[in-house]
């Protein structure tokens, strides 16, 4: 090796030396970029810092020392970032100080040829035995972490917290539907290689906006890209399955009578697939596998539905159509077909929201609403109504408002006296909003509603915008209304 640092200073007379001249050959002048120059010392330390936070990071993961997602989300996405970084700036360093050795000339007179690996050279031996070492470390420290970045991009928690800002109304719905055990990413991404790669690249899309503070408030409900049922919906549920009949009572109260609630007892007639006859029937025959329902929506929301097609399992179809010859009501070639599926009635199956009359009726039902309070229905649809600039200012002033509009009606005396109840009552009132309403969002009562009966038919939702006697066939058969298709009194 000497021998080489004297012809590397022959070659090199004359010449103005690099400040940085290695001790002997090119591979010992990669090692040296590596330690030595700035760039190279900077690749080392990312690449060591990283591998040690991360290691820390995911040992008090997985002990359950911390539980916080921006803490998952640093170990998991951005330290893994910086470690391959690290990485990739070591041979950039080599590449760039070995460049500027040859500019220099004083290596010129060894040809590339001398950057070979040469087994029987046993310090070439040493460093492939190193190199190979740390690459096979690196490459299991990195699948370790892109396992757990899997996991954890996966996770409700992930999703419904790490963007908690946004996500917080669904992930809080969410936690409180028959859905809560089952991930976002079942519904939100399904099976298969393909729909998990489109999911992470509109993720990352997502995670710009929230960072770029660039997202719709609220977000806009139907998701239009959402996977068909049969892939996420069906991969626990079935349509075949068969549902009969399911008896649901309705209770309502009202101003005047907070005490007798007026009660709806229904049988819907939701079906599926019949055992004796092997027919679809019911509710659910609009999944049926031998019929095929598909309709052009006339707005983004689906509110408005143009066209509807039926195709039966013979081939046979029958098109039905609202104002037929009046082409303004119409849908055109520019409306998009929809194969009619599960979510086009269950559109909130786990992001539930409330409809506030119900809630209230379900607390007085309930008494977490005292009905022999006076005034209390009233009292609580005003303080559900008004306008909050923040949850924070809610939480201080629903509980306040509700008394004082107690206090109104009955005076100071009474409200003291039924304390308790107001503040129990108070209580279930701000519990409902605070699962329900998110003014950062935007999102407020009936921002969010679902398909599933004619509740709110009135605002274009349910049933009724197929079931309303105007969509008809050319030979004018309608689709039914009658209260008896879906559900009649039960025996
Ligand atoms: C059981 C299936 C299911 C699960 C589980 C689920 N979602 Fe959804 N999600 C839906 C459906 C269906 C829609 C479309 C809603 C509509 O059309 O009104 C939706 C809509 C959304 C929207 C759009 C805004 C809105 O409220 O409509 C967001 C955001 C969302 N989901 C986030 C999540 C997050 C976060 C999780 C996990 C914490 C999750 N979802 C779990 C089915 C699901
Ligand atoms: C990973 C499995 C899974 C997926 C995917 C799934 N569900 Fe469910 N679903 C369940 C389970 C489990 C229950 C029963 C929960 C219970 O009984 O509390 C349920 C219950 C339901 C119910 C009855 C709810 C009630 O109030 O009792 C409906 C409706 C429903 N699911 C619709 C859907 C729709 C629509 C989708 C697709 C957007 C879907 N599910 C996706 C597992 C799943
Ligand atoms: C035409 C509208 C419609 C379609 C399409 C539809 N459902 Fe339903 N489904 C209903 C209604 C209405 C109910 C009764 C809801 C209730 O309990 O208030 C129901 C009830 C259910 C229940 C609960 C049954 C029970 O016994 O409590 C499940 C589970 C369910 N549906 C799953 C599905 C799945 C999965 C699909 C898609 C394959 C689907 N539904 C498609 C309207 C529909
Ligand atoms: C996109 C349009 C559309 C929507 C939305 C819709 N339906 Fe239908 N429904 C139809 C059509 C079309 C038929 C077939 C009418 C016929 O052939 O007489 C039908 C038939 C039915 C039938 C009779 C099925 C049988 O046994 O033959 C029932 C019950 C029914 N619908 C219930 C519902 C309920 C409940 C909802 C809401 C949760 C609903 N539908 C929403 C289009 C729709
Ligand atoms: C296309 C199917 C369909 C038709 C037609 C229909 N309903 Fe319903 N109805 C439903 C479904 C589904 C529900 C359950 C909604 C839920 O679970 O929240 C419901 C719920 C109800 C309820 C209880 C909820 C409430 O609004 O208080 C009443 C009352 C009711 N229907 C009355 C009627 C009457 C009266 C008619 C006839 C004019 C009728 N329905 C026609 C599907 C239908």
């Amino acid at each position: 090796m000497a021998n080489q640092n004297e012809e590397t200073n022959q070659s090199g007379e004359g010449l103005v030396p690099p400040p940085q001249i290695p001790p002997d050959g090119l591979w010992e002048n990669c090692l040296y970029a590596m330690w030595r120059t700035p760039l190279g010392l900077i690749g080392v330390a990312t690449t060591t810092i990283s591998i040690v936070l991360m290691l820390i990071g995911l040992a008090l993961d997985m002990l359950g020392l911390v539980e916080n997602p921006y803490f998952a989300a640093l170990c998991y996405m951005i330290l893994p970032g910086f470690m391959v970084v690290g990485l990739l700036i070591i041979p950039l360093a080599c590449y760039v100080n070995r460049k500027q050795w040859l500019k220099d000339s004083l290596g010129a007179h060894l040809d590339d040829k001398s950057l070979c690996i040469d087994l029987s050279n046993p310090r070439h031996k040493k460093y492939m035995v190193g190199f190979t070492a740390l690459t096979v470390l690196n490459v299991a420290i990195l699948t370790i972490i892109g396992y757990e970045a899997y996991h954890f991009t996966d996770s409700p928690y992930f999703c419904g917290k790490l963007c908690h800002k946004v996500m917080a109304p669904e992930y809080t719905a969410y936690m409180r539907s028959p859905h809560s055990k089952v991930k976002c990413v079942e519904c939100h991404i399904g099976p298969g290689a393909s729909w998990f790669v489109k999911a992470k690249i509109s993720g990352l899309r997502q995670v710009v906006a929230v960072f770029t503070d660039n997202f719709s408030r609220p977000i806009p409900a139907p998701v239009h890209h959402l996977r068909p049922a049969r892939d996420t919906c069906e991969e626990c549920h079935w349509p075949e399955k068969f549902h009969g009949e399911k008896v649901k009572k309705f209770y309502s109260f009202s101003n005047k009578d907070q005490e007798n609630p007026e009660v709806q007892e229904i049988s819907l007639h939701i079906g599926g697939q019949n055992p004796v006859t092997e027919k679809f029937e019911g509710i659910h025959w609009h999944v049926s596998s031998d019929v095929k329902v598909e309709y052009q929506p006339l707005d983004d929301r689906r509110t408005k539905i143009g066209k509807i097609k039926v195709t039966h399992a013979d081939g046979v179809t029958e098109e039905y159509d609202i104002g037929h010859g009046d082409e303004t009501e119409t849908a055109g070639e520019e409306h998009e077909w929809r194969t009619m599926d599960c979510i086009d009635c269950h559109n909130r199956p786990t992001h539930v929201n409330d409809r506030m009359m119900e809630r209230v009726d379900f607390g007085l039902l309930s008494r977490r609403i005292d009905p022999g309070l006076e005034g209390i229905r009233e009292d609580s649809i005003t303080v559900l109504e008004k306008e909050y600039t923040s949850r924070e200012e809610a939480e201080e002033l629903m509980i306040k408002t509700l008394i004082e509009l107690q206090a109104g009606r009955h005076g100071k005396a009474y409200v003291d006296e039924n304390g308790e109840l107001l503040v129990k009552a108070g209580q279930f009132l701000l519990e409902t909003w605070m699962n329900n309403v998110w003014p950062g969002m935007k999102i407020t009562w009936g921002t969010y509603r679902q398909h599933l009966g004619h509740q709110d038919a009135d605002d274009g939702f349910g049933c009724f915008r197929c079931h309303n006697d105007e969509h008809t066939t050319n030979i004018g058969k309608v689709i039914p209304q009658d209260c008896d298709l879906c559900h009649d009194e039960p025996e």
